[in-house]
Formats: structure tokens, sequence, C-alpha cells
């Protein structure tokens, strides 16, 4: 396949778009020269109870304080529901489309409205104030969207696990951020298949002391226990509230969320986000960079449990009335024509996903997707890892025709929202490239010193200076925050990405450039797969990298040193990848193990963990310098010994 070197912005698709490349370089300029004016001028796209008089007052330096908006004060659920009910009550907010094909649902803004207050009204009536951690570990259903908005109408800061976790990492982050509510379901639907939610939480709960209430909302029917004065069914305490609860005022700075995400070392960081920033930051976004249009319905297919859900699902489509499309399925159920069917059945006009699904679709080749007209789509995302330039250029050409725009998003958990992306209507786009920084965005590239590095380069990815969505703290540990973000390039955020910068100012993503594995565009520390799996009572150490992987990008790579008394044996390595799924929870199960008698140290006990990249990505003709090891024949017998 011939690889285009520009996809140039349409001019039929610039003339109608919100933005085209002369109002883009405008709002470039005026957000570096006058960002107080230019932010705003955009926090009018909220409805603020008080508006904001003070815009930025954020430092990277020292302790590190971002402000935005700071004397505003706004509820970030009214933004999302109220004030959309007098010129679009009757419009879909929510369309709903089950696992199973046939299951669907369509939730009015004025419906929505109603549920949101009377989830309001059962945490309320459960205790909930202002302030208190709510955690949320439910299924793509209605009421995950409901949950989050609920939270966020009575102040109280929402957690949301990812259904996927393990009952122990849901233990974890209960117990991280002291919620003494939790929201739950009976089981969740995925592929055909049941997960035990409910049976998930109560393993659980049997190290959260803190916990007072878990509101179970029943989704599927089945049968789970509930625990007298701690359980409550959902739908039997909606029943006894009313549908009006007054949104509570927040202060711009008051905190919004908690989303747990790996990083290098330790437990998951608790990355905390604020209310005015943040809901500034998933509008103006949401709106530019997918192009949106009053009456578009727009399809994020991540889960609500990642943080793309929440800006790209909830927040972002919510706060611009958007009709925003839930999907509680997965891309090849019941087979892989499913995603192009539902765009198809509900005429989804803006598609985003992740270039996993992508690439396990491609596999399937074209028919799948030619078996629906895919007629409605006008623009097409992509978000989680670089993609690469085949599954780009197949995403355009058989799922968009060649007619769609492809908007290839760089973002993290903790910058809130999209930063580094092409526009539908002024940005030529580069297959591979997540192409030019919104307005507002400063990213530099720095090197192993600290210098940044100007015109065509290639090294750290940092970011200048503060932009309204990015994270304030890690809850509970500031200094947590300082360290990881700040310290590494004094003066500026250090997002732990590589990039590569053409002489067209394209930014390249390369990956990580931390220990961090991306699978599937999900973020996993190699320490916490470590720990795991140095849990197990027969393994004496293990080290985790990532290796390419032609799905996942990444896949999960483990070296494991048994103890004395142990063999390696087959039924051990299935036993050791079932041992990790329980423990943290099925994507951070090991995609390779091997056995080795010994890891690579240098004489300090460091493990080399770039030779053992090199090692499982099957580079082993160039190991590099491997003459500081205290013992370098492991590497002959690492080498040797590869896991297929
Ligand atoms: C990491 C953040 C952002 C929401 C989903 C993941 C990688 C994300 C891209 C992209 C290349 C990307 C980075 C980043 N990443 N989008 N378009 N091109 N890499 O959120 O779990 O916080 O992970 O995902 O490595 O640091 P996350």
């Amino acid at each position: 396949m011939s690889h285009p070197e520009l996809v140039k912005v349409k001019p039929d698709i610039a003339a109608n778009a919100l933005i085209n490349r002369q109002k883009y370089d405008d709002m470039a300029r005026r957000a570096s020269t006058g960002p107080d004016a230019f932010w705003a001028a955009e926090a009018k796209r909220l409805d603020w109870i008080k508006p904001p008089t003070k815009i930025k007052n954020t430092s990277f330096s020292g302790a590190v304080s971002i402000k935005w908006f700071e004397d505003g004060v706004l509820n970030a659920s009214a933004n999302c529901l109220d004030r959309h009910l007098a010129a679009r009550g009757d419009q879909v907010a929510i369309i709903w489309e089950g696992d199973d094909p046939n299951d669907q649902k369509h939730v009015t803004y004025r419906q929505l409205h109603a549920e949101v207050c009377r989830m309001a009204n059962v945490l309320k009536s459960l205790g909930a104030k202002k302030g208190d951690r709510i955690t949320i570990y439910l299924p793509m259903i209605v009421e995950a969207a409901v949950a989050l908005l609920a939270c966020a109408r009575i102040g109280a800061v929402h957690s949301v696990v990812f259904g996927g976790f393990s009952p122990d990492s849901l233990a974890n982050r209960i117990q991280d951020c002291d919620s003494s509510i939790l929201i739950t379901a009976d089981e969740g639907r995925r592929g055909g298949r049941k997960v035990p939610l409910k049976a998930n939480a109560d393993a659980a709960l049997k190290s959260c002391p803190m916990m007072k209430s878990v509101l179970v909302v029943r989704a599927t029917g089945g049968d789970v226990p509930m625990q007298a004065g701690r359980d409550h069914w959902y739908h039997e305490a909606a029943a006894q509230v009313s549908a009006d609860c007054a949104p509570e005022p927040m202060g711009a700075e008051d905190p919004l969320f908690i989303l747990y995400t790996s990083g290098s070392t330790g437990k998951p960081k608790g990355v905390l986000h604020t209310t005015g920033g943040y809901m500034v930051w998933a509008s103006f976004t949401h709106e530019y960079v997918f192009d949106y249009h009053p009456g578009e319905i727009y399809w994020c297919t991540a889960d609500v449990g990642w943080v793309t859900g929440h800006t790209y699902i909830v927040y972002g489509p919510l706060a611009n009335g958007a009709t925003t499309l839930m999907f509680e399925g997965i891309p090849n159920y019941p087979d892989s024509s499913r995603f192009w069917q539902v765009v198809d059945k509900h005429k989804v006009n803006i598609f985003y996903t992740a270039p996993t699904a992508i690439r396990a679709l491609m596999r399937d080749g074209e028919a799948p997707v030619k078996r629906a007209s895919r007629a409605s789509l006008r623009v097409l995302g992509t978000v989680g890892e670089p993609i690469n330039p085949e599954a780009w250029l197949w995403y355009y050409r058989v799922v968009g025709d060649e007619r769609c725009p492809i908007v290839d998003t760089w973002w993290q958990t903790e910058t809130g929202g999209i930063m580094i992306t092409a526009l539908p209507g002024a940005i030529d786009q580069k297959p591979g490239s997540a192409t030019l920084p919104l307005p507002g965005v400063q990213p530099v590239i720095v090197d192993g010193e600290g210098h940044v590095l100007e015109g065509p380069t290639e090294g750290n990815l940092c970011i200048a200076d503060s932009w309204p969505g990015m994270m304030r703290t890690v809850f509970g540990d500031h200094e947590r925050f300082v360290q990881t973000y700040f310290s590494t390039f004094k003066g500026y955020y250090f997002s732990g990405d590589g990039a590569r910068r053409d002489e067209d100012g394209y930014y390249w993503i390369t990956g990580r450039v931390d220990d961090v594995i991306n699978v599937s565009g999900h973020r996993m520390g190699t320490a916490e797969v470590e720990s795991a799996l140095v849990a197990h009572p027969k393994v004496a150490e293990a080290a985790v990298v990532g290796f390419p992987h032609d799905i996942k990008g990444q896949g999960i790579y483990a070296y494991v040193t048994l103890i004395a008394s142990e063999e390696p044996t087959e039924a051990l390595r299935r036993e050791l990848v079932a041992w990790v799924r329980k423990e943290i929870g099925p994507i951070a199960a090991p995609d390779a193990i091997q056995w080795a008698p010994g890891l690579p140290k240098t004489r300090s006990g460091k493990i080399m963990r770039r030779i053992l990249r090199k090692i499982a990505a099957n580079e082993t003709s160039n190991l590099g310098d491997t003459s500081t090891l205290a013992d370098p024949g492991v590497v002959d017998d690492l080498v040797a010994n590869r896991a297929a």
C-alpha cells in the first residue's frame, strides 16, 4: 500500500467547519499571547452561578500550583443538563446500545435530568455530602453516566473504577480515597458474557471498613446477595425520592473527580480534576476537535471507567448539548461488523475509537465493514496509543471511504482532554502523526539534560505552560504530583511520552519513555505487574517489560525467576497468568512469560530493563553495552530461551 504523506483538509469540510486554518492560527496566537482574555472568553461556553473574574493563576515551579477561574462558581451537572432543558429538553441526550443488538434505549435531556436528580437524592439519603468520595464500579449502562452526574450534582467527588478491575484493585482504590459509598450493579454484560460486579465488590469490601453503603443497580437481574444495612437496590431507593434536586454551587477549583492511573513506580495514582477548568476543556475540545454541530450523533466507544469515557462520553458531549451514544458491548460481538451496524442503525456522524480496535477489525478484512453503508459518518477519531500508518489508512479508506477526516488525538488521564490533534476543517493530516497542538497547548521537546530543542527533533514530550483541563494534584499526595510530573525537567510538565517533531512542526508520538506499558490503549505500570507476580508463593523475582504486539500495540512480557524448589512447567506458566488476572484484572495478564534463572543486573543490583526490552522485542543482535553487568552470562541464557 502506498502511503500518502499528507491528507489535505477537504474544501467542503473546511467551508462548513467551526474552525478553518485561518481561525486555528488566530486562536493559537491569541491563546499564547493573551491566555487570560482567550480563556475568559472560552469560559463563557459554560453557565456560571458566579462568573470568574480571575482566570489563570498557575505555576509549574516550586510547590506547583494550578488554579483556573478560581473565583467562579458553577455546577458540572447543571451545565450538562439543566441549562439544556429549555431549548432541547426533548432531544435525545444518550442513545444506549446494549451488548445484545436487540437492546437499546433513548434518554432525553429531560429524562436524564430527572434520573440524575433521583440518584442525587438517593445519595443524599445515604448521607453523601459535598466533598465526600463516592466510588463507581459499573458496566456501560445509562446509570453509569447518571452516577457521574449525580455525584457532580451534590458536589461529591467520584472515583470510577473500570469494571474489568479485580476485587483487589477496587479495594485499593476505595481505601486510597477513603470512600464511604459504592455504586455498583448486580452484573455487567460484555460480548454475551456476564461480569460479576457485585460479587467482586463484596470481595473487595472485606478489606474496606470505611465503606458504609452500597447502591446496587439492577442491570441483568442476576441473583446477588444483599447485605442488610449496607446494600440498597437503586430502583427501590429511587422510588422513594423526588426527581428534583438543586445543583450544589461549586467553586471552580473544587474537586470534580479522581481517576486512578498507573505510573512507572508504586501503586496507581489518584489523578484529581477540578470543576471549572476541566469542564471548559471538556466542552472546548469536544466541540472543536470533533467539529460537533447541533443535532449530530456522536459515538465514543470507550468505557466510562477510563478518562476517555469521562470526558468524551459524558462531560464534553453533554456540556455541549450533544447526543452521545453509549455502547455496552465489544467490537466483535455478535460479529466484527458490529461497530458499523451500530453506525447505520443510529446514523452516527462522529465516531471515536482506539487503534487497537481498528487493528483487530482490520484482521477480519473489508467485508464486515462494507456490509454497512456508513453513509452518516463525517468525522473519525482515534485515541489511546500511536496509530500505525497502515491502520490509519485502513480506517481512512475502508471505514471512511476517503471522505472523513481522521483526528488522531494525543492526550492523557492527567491532561483531562485532548492536547495534540488534527482539526477536521483546519489541519492537513499525516497518517501516524497526532499533528498540531490545540490553541492554548504549548508542547516542547526536551533532551535528556532538560534542554529545550528547536525545529525538527526528537526527545521527551513536555508541556511548557498550564491549560485549564490539566490535573491539579495526586489525591492525598501533592508531593508525588510534583515529583512525577515536574521534577524530571524543571519548570515543565513531563508527559512520560517520547515524540518527534518534523519539519512542518507536526508531532509524532513515539510511545512511553518510562516504565509504563500501553496495552490496547490502557496504561499498565510494570511495577504493578511485577509486584503481583512476586506475591505468588512460587515466584522469587520478576521483571516486566513491554514488547511490540500486532493487535494490542504493546504486550506484557514477564521474566520470572522461581524459588529454588520450583521447576518451570506449562501448568505453572498458566497459573501465573491467571494469578495476575485475578490480582489486577484481565488487562494486566502477561502475554509472554520467560523463565529466567537470573536477571541482568548492574553491580549495584539494578535490573537493566533496556536489555530485557530488547530480548522481548527479539532485537538481540544489538544489545548494547553489557559490560557493566554483574554477570554478563545471564544475558546469553535469556537470549537463548526467549518466550515464543
Ligand atoms: C497515554 C495516556 C488519552 C486517553 C486514553 C489513554 C498514549 C494516548 C495517544 C495518541 C499516541 C497516545 C500516550 C499517553 N496515547 N493517545 N493519539 N498517540 N499515544 O489515557 O491511560 O492516561 O494514557 O496514552 O502514551 O501518555 P491514559
